[in-house]
């Protein structure tokens, strides 16, 4: 098994379909000079939550965990003009990032970005407007990714989609014995899916210029 394959492959697929434009190159430009470490999906990671954006007909998105906007101007481009994404981001240098690059992909009208701690945040939008959005991305702190899913639930209706970032972690996850908070996280959010009757869900791995790892897909029963 070859990375170097699965790398040249995943440069393949995004020369095809995954292509970077102005703003998405600078998007990833900015964090570099902001010093935020390349935490962001990749370019075929960004389109395929467009894509599964699109499936779900999304017109209101939730996103956990912003960083630099990356995925963020991905997933917005899925929306119609009437289209809205909520995007909650707990460090305010990071989000400070992201609105500049949201503000240069011309998506300001459509992404609110919400600074604060996500549970809290998350909370607040329950009480707020209860109202449900059409596809939810999981991609912030790893530990309580079992309670981003619960309240996602939440802010659900069926057939929304929801989507949870880094759950296989280079097959780390087997490790039932893995000391990494991060791995744990993901074990406890994977065994919770598997038992959780108010979803259909699978889990996909990813290879490709990001190291190994996998995003969990869940529709609303
Ligand atoms: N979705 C982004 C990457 C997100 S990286 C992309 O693909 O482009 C994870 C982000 O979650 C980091 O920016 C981190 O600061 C943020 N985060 C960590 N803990 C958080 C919390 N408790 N609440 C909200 N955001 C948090
Ligand atoms: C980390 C977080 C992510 O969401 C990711 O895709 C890669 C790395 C991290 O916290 O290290
Ligand atoms: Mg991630």
């Amino acid at each position: 098994m070859s990375k170097k394959l699965f790398k040249a492959v995943d440069r393949y697929i995004e020369n095809l379909l995954g292509k970077e434009d102005k703003a998405l190159k600078s998007a990833e430009r900015q964090m570099k000079k902001a010093g935020i470490p390349p935490m962001n999906v990749s370019a075929n990671q960004g389109k395929f939550l467009q894509v599964l954006a699109r499936m779900a007909n999304a017109k209101k998105i939730l996103e956990i965990g912003t960083c630099g906007g990356y995925s963020t101007i991905w997933l917005a481009r899925a929306l119609p003009v009437d289209g809205h994404l909520i995007t909650l981001e707990i460090d305010k240098d990071y989000a400070a990032v992201a609105r500049e690059s949201i503000i240069k992909a011309g998506l300001d009208t459509v992404v609110d970005i919400r600074v604060g701690k996500a549970l809290d945040i998350l909370n607040e939008l329950d009480v707020e407007d209860g109202g449900s959005f059409d596809m939810i991305f999981i991609d912030a702190d790893k530990p309580p990714y079992t309670e981003y899913f619960e309240m996602a639930l939440k802010l659900s209706r069926p057939g929304t989609v929801i989507v949870a970032d880094n759950v296989v972690r280079e097959g780390h996850i087997l490790d039932e014995k893995h000391a990494d908070e991060k791995v744990k996280g993901v074990q406890r959010f994977n065994k919770m899916l598997a038992g959780n009757d108010k979803v259909t869900a699978t889990i996909i791995q990813t290879v490709g210029v990001k190291y190994h790892d996998g995003m969990a897909i869940a529709v609303v029963n």
